[in-house]
């Protein structure tokens, strides 16, 4: 697996995911502080705490040279509505993508558009060979992102993590590099 200490710029039809920078934090605050994006995530707080965004943006860098996280601002249209990561285990060349979308954009293929190019670097640029994916089992939509990007159902995860002290169940997705159509 290739480390990368930059993040670079993925483009697709409609989007630009780009590092986050400083200046994105009051957008990020306005846009995490959803009750609706928050409860499908594995740690977002919710009411998201003031100041949040701008602690959260500021190890973005820490992690990548650390090899850890790679996390991109989803913009469409120059605007900030979302967000991608992976989180890498670089001895098992393997990662798992997270994301949400801001309600606002929902619904226009925004969280699949961005995991097909983010899978598609992850295999043809870090050389990645699986990149997985959780979901509650009360968020198909995120289900049905995953489905659309490539990934395949591989089970169902009893209590694999506790949100909020209570343990959940994940429904778990998976790709293979060698998945992959030429
Ligand atoms: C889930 C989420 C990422 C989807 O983002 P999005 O940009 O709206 O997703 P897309 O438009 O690319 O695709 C959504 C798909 O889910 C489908 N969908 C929506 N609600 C659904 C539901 N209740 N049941 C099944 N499918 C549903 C849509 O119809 C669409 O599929 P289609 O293209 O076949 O019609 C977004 O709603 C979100 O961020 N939610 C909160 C945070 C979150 O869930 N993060 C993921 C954690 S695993």
């Amino acid at each position: 697996m290739t480390t990368i200490t930059t993040l670079p710029i993925l483009r697709t039809d409609r989007l630009v995911l780009r590092p986050f920078e400083p200046a994105d934090a009051p957008r990020l605050q306005l846009l995490l502080n959803d009750i609706d994006v928050a409860k499908q995530t594995l740690s977002i707080p919710h009411p998201y705490p003031e100041g949040a965004a701008a602690d959260w943006i500021a190890k973005h860098s820490e992690w990548l040279a650390a090899g850890k996280q790679a996390i991109w601002a989803i913009t469409l249209q120059g605007a900030v509505v979302g967000a991608m990561g992976l989180r890498l285990v670089a001895s098992h060349h393997r990662a798992e993508a997270g994301y949400w979308v801001a309600r606002e954009a929902w619904g226009r293929g925004v969280a699949t558009e961005a995991l097909r190019a983010v899978i598609a670097h992850g295999f043809e640029v870090m050389g990645l060979h699986r990149i997985e994916a959780h979901h509650y089992p009360e968020n198909p939509a995120s289900g049905r992102v995953m489905e659309k990007a490539g990934m395949t159902r591989e089970g169902l995860l009893r209590g694999v993590v506790f949100r909020d002290g209570v343990p959940r169940d994940n429904v778990a997705y998976g790709i293979l590099r060698t998945d992959r159509r030429p």
